[in-house]
Formats: C-alpha cells, sequence, structure tokens
C-alpha cells in the first residue's frame, strides 16, 4: 500500500510544518504536501494528488473558504477533511458542518491532539469505498451504539419545553431502564435543576472549563458532571451564572452531545425560546425535533414562522414533532381551528392541568406525580411509539388493568383529532 498524502490547506507555512512533525511519527509515513491558496488545490492535486486527507486552516474559516471547502470535499469525497481554526471561527456551525468535515481542531492545538487527528483521518479515508455515492456518507461518529437525542425547542417563552423534556426523560427511563440524561442548553435561565428540585455541583460550564478541554475526550468525563433524580433521570445542567453563557460556543454543545451520546442512550435536551447558533448547534445533533406551541395566537403564528425557518435550513421534517400544551376551552381559538394551519398534525394536544404545577413544586415529573391524569395519559400517548414495541405493554399497565381500555380510546381520539 502506498503511503498516506496529506494536503495542508494554509497561507500560514506553520500549521504545515506541524502537520509534518506529527506525520513523521506515522507508520506508513505519510507525505504532506502544503498548499498556501485553496485556488491553487487543482494544481496540488493533479501535480501530487490524490490525497487522503486535507487539513484547512484558519484561512479558510471564512464563508467563502467553508464554500470552496465543500466543493472541494465534494469534488473528491474520500478524502478525509479536517478543519484547524482559530479559538472563534469565524463561520456558523452549520457552514462547518456542509464542508462534509470530519474534525475540527481548535489552533493552537497540542502535538498528541494533532497528531491522533491525522492518524484517524487517515485510517478513515482508508475504509472508505473508492466510489464516490458510498463516500458522500458523512465520515463522523459511527451510528452504531450512540444515544438517541430529543431537542425540545419553541418560539415563545413559556411553551412547556421543560416541562415535556422533564417528562419524556421520565417516560424513556421508565419504561425502558434505559440511560437517560437531559441537557439543558438553555443557558442564560435553564430551569431543569429547579423543575426537578435538584442542587447539582457542577454544570456544563464546568466540564467545559476542564484545563484540558482541548485534549481531553468528553465521554470519558461527562457521567462526573451530572446529577442524578430520584427517578434514574441524570442532567447536566445550565451554568449558574447566566454570564457563562456568552462563553459557551456551538462547537462546545456538539461536543457535550457528542459525548453525551457516547454515554447515554437517550439524550434529552433543553432549550431556550429561540432559533440561535446553541439551538441550531443542538438540532445538527437530534434525530428528533420537539417543537411546542400554546394555544394563543402570538404563540401560533411563531411556530409557524419557526417551521418555515428549519425547513429553509433543510431540517427534515420528518424528524420535527409538534405539542400543542395548556390547551383550554373558551380561550377564543380552538385546537381544530390550529390543526388546519399545520397539516403534519400534533403529537400530542395536552390540556392546562393544575396537576402540572403541583408536580413541578414537589420537583416530580407530572407522569410519576398523576400517572392518571388527563395530562398526563395525553403526554404518555404521544411518547410510547418511541418505545421498542416490547416495552409499550408495560407503559400502558402503568394505567391500570381496567384504564387500560380508556388509555387506548383517548389515543385514537387524539389521533383522531389530529387527523380532523
Ligand atoms: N400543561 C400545562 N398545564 C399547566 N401548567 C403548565 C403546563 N405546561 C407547562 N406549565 C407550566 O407553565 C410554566 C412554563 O412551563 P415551562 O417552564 O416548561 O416552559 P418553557 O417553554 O420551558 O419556558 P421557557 O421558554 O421560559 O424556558 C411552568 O410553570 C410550568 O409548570
Ligand atoms: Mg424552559
Amino acid at each position: 500500500m502506498r503511503n498516506p498524502k496529506i494536503l495542508v490547506l494554509e497561507k500560514d507555512e506553520s500549521l504545515a510544518d506541524q502537520v509534518r512533525g506529527v506525520a513523521s511519527e506515522l507508520r506508513p509515513r505519510p507525505e504532506v504536501v502544503a498548499c498556501d491558496r485553496a485556488t491553487g488545490f487543482e494544481e496540488a492535486v493533479s501535480s501530487s494528488g490524490p490525497f487522503d486527507v486535507m487539513i484547512a486552516g484558519p484561512s479558510l474559516s471564512t464563508k467563502t473558504g467553508l464554500s470552496a471547502l465543500q466543493a472541494i470535499h465534494d469534488e473528491t469525497p474520500a478524502t478525509s477533511l479536517v478543519l484547524a481554526f482559530a479559538k472563534r471561527p469565524d463561520a456558523s456551525l452549520r457552514d462547518i458542518i456542509r464542508t462534509g468535515a470530519m474534525d475540527l481542531l481548535q489552533l493552537p492545538v497540542a502535538d498528541k491532539s494533532l497528531h491522533d487527528a491525522v492518524e484517524r483521518a487517515v485510517a478513515m479515508s482508508r475504509s472508505q469505498p473508492a466510489e464516490p455515492a458510498a463516500a458522500t456518507v458523512q465520515a463522523s461518529v459511527p451510528a452504531a451504539n450512540l444515544g438517541t437525542v430529543f431537542t425540545v425547542s419553541s418560539a415563545t417563552g413559556g411553551c412547556g419545553k421543560t416541562f415535556y423534556a422533564t417528562n419524556l426523560a421520565y417516560y424513556l427511563h421508565q419504561y425502558t431502564g434505559k440511560r437517560t440524561c437531559i441537557v439543558d442548553l438553555d443557558l442564560q435561565f435553564g430551569e431543569v435543576s429547579t423543575a426537578l428540585r435538584l442542587r447539582p455541583r457542577f454544570t456544563i460550564s464546568d466540564i467545559l472549563s476542564r484545563e484540558d478541554i482541548d485534549d481531553v475526550d468528553l465521554a470519558a468525563h461527562i457521567e462526573e458532571y451530572v446529577v442524578t433524580h430520584d427517578s434514574g433521570v441524570m442532567v447536566l445542567p445550565a451554568p449558574k451564572d447566566p454570564s457563562d453563557a456568552d462563553r459557551i460556543h456551538p462547537v462546545d454543545v456538539q461536543r457535550v452531545i457528542e459525548a453525551a451520546r457516547t454515554k447515554f442512550d437517550y439524550v434529552i435536551v433543553d432549550t431556550p425560546a429561540a432559533l440561535t447558533e446553541i439551538v441550531l448547534a443542538a438540532f445538527d445533533m437530534s434525530n428528533q425535533l420537539y417543537v411546542m406551541a400554546t394555544l394563543d395566537l402570538p404563540s401560533i403564528r411563531h411556530m409557524g414562522v419557526f417551521l418555515n425557518t428549519l425547513e429553509k435550513l433543510k431540517i427534515s421534517s420528518d424528524n420535527v414533532k409538534l405539542i400543542l400544551n395548556k390547551a383550554e376551552r373558551d380561550v377564543g381559538l380552538d385546537v381544530d381551528q390550529v390543526t388546519r394551519l399545520f397539516p403534519q398534525g400534533f403529537t400530542s394536544v395536552l390540556p392546562y392541568a393544575k396537576e402540572v404545577t403541583k408536580s413541578v413544586n414537589v420537583g416530580t415529573p407530572v407522569l410519576a406525580f398523576a400517572p392518571t391524569a388527563d395530562v398526563s395519559r395525553r403526554i404518555a400517548a404521544g411518547m410510547s411509539p418511541l418505545l421498542p414495541e416490547a416495552n409499550r405493554g408495560k407503559a400502558l399497565e402503568a394505567e391500570g388493568p381496567n384504564k387500560r381500555r380508556l388509555f387506548a380510546r383517548m389515543f385514537h381520539r387524539s389521533t383522531a383529532q389530529i387527523a380532523s
């Protein structure tokens, strides 16, 4: 087998020098070619290519640079792309992800991290089949054994995201016994710990301010930073001080979720009521999104705008579920009217219920506090398709044997409501 080839795309020669340094320790020893202009790429490929790995430096961290990289990567998909950018990339996470990069390093980078990244990138490129069609699959962490990520979001505040996220985590953990963690990404005013009456020692800020953060594998440490609720649900809380939120960037969020899904079977992400870069970073890592609204005109209107934005961002609507919460009668807007506006339908329509307030006051998800309440049954009906088939019976039994038919009737009723 020929020696691997690495192309370093960067104006400043020092990155290529550092790559040469670490490459000299790898076996077989890779050949390193430096190219100081993205536009000189084709020349470099025809004279010295094909390359197994391409490392792009900070001068390509602009929007234009990233689209050039995306075009290069589309042309040579079997080449593993590694981005080596300065601490605060001058680009959104979305643009970075679109390049198809398999790794993102933050400069200055320790030799050990660069060495490991180059080694991984070489191995990844060698395991890729030569056909371009197969190689277009994102070369990130393999999906096997990774937890499922659900993100709960809304356009307007107070829709019940934290309420739904805590109940979703409780439900999944309770009926599968699997390891479940809520990550509170409402970084300024996160309330997950309060809603569950937890007193966390650590928060997401603590894990991200570790001195060795640039080198360390977060997955190996994330469990040290979570706090466990009596139900067994774990929580990685939001920072205690709202000003710490500014220090957390989308790339950090991506690392935390990636670590969480390595260690937990279900990762539930709670978010603030906004489409920030932080929330988009969570969306990018999610298997399923929930978008919530309450039964009032501003909330419904903003839900529409929110969904249009997701469409523009090319987030597949197959993975988006809608929840209508605090649905009360006689408020001048009824569920049927609202359902007509959203043809995809609502996964659950939840009533306003005093059991919810009571449950929050004792720090228990309403599903545990009042399992037979109407609101709990409706929540459970919407969540039951998430359970593996074998676990669904157990969830229904929690309602009591003679309640089973009522539960089934309710489920059908809410489905019929959605369809009408
Ligand atoms: N179905 C419901 N019935 C009664 N009260 C509810 C219901 N859903 C949520 N609440 C209450 O409404 C308030 C707001 O809910 P929650 O904090 O979950 O919303 P949020 O979307 O997370 O808000 P924020 O945007 O501020 O993070 C809480 O006091 C919660 O207990
Ligand atoms: Mg909240």
